[in-house]
């Protein structure tokens, strides 16, 4: 945990998940309120919210296993195959993660974030936007390194757009947040300039 942990703050990834948090907290507080984080990691964002009953929903074993220490509940799962009934969610969080699938599975994946959340639910997403430096430019040269072969697939925000619109979503709040980031290259130590897409969704 403390190594993903360290990365993350490092990156300046922080500052999106802080703005989130300041967003989602008065909708994740309601007792009650079913609220689920995919693709949840180690559970960074139930630890900056403050939300210990967030659901979080991870593929990996080995992430999940520090998620369960700032979760009450986690389940291992493919987002794309969740054992949840449609229309059964009050609030869908998910961070940084659609970020890695085609165009195809983005669209697999709201219509399925749609499909989960109550009428009157909320969406909470963050992405990493093509002029982030890391994600972006700098990419291939982390790939290269790293002697790894990562795919990534960044949209910009009038394409985010028309995915919440297309699937129904009504979009309550859209913002860039920039921050600095600090990564080791091999020897170089590099600072890029990184840049978030935060956005807020409602199922009317
Ligand atoms: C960059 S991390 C972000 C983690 C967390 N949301 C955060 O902001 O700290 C992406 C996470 O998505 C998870 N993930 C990616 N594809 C997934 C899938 N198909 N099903 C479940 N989890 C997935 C990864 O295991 C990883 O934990």
């Amino acid at each position: 945990m403390e190594e993903f942990d360290a990365i993350a703050k490092d990156s300046g990834r922080m500052a999106a998940l802080h703005r989130v948090g300041t967003l989602a907290k008065p909708a994740l507080s309601p007792e009650g309120a079913t609220s689920i984080d995919l693709g949840c990691g180690t559970g960074l964002f139930a630890k900056v919210v403050g939300a210990k009953s967030l659901v979080g929903v991870d593929f990996s074993e080995v992430l999940l296993a520090s998620a369960r220490e700032r979760m009450e509940t986690v389940l291992q799962h493919d987002i794309f195959d969740l054992p949840f009934a449609a229309c059964s969610i009050e609030n869908i969080v998910s961070l940084f993660v659609i970020d890695d699938y085609s165009s195809e599975k983005k669209a697999r994946f709201f219509a399925t974030v749609f499909s989960l959340l109550k009428p009157g639910g909320n969406f909470f997403f963050a992405a990493y936007s093509p002029r982030d430096e890391r994600m972006g430019a700098w990419h291939g040269a982390f790939n290269r390194q790293r002697q790894e072969s990562i795919e990534i697939y960044l949209e910009d925000v009038s394409s985010y757009r028309r995915r919440f619109q297309q699937c129904g979503l009504l979009l309550e709040q859209l913002e860039i947040i920039k921050a600095d980031g600090v990564f080791q290259l091999g020897i170089h130590t590099l600072k890029l300039r990184r840049e978030f897409i935060v956005m807020v969704g409602q199922k009317e």
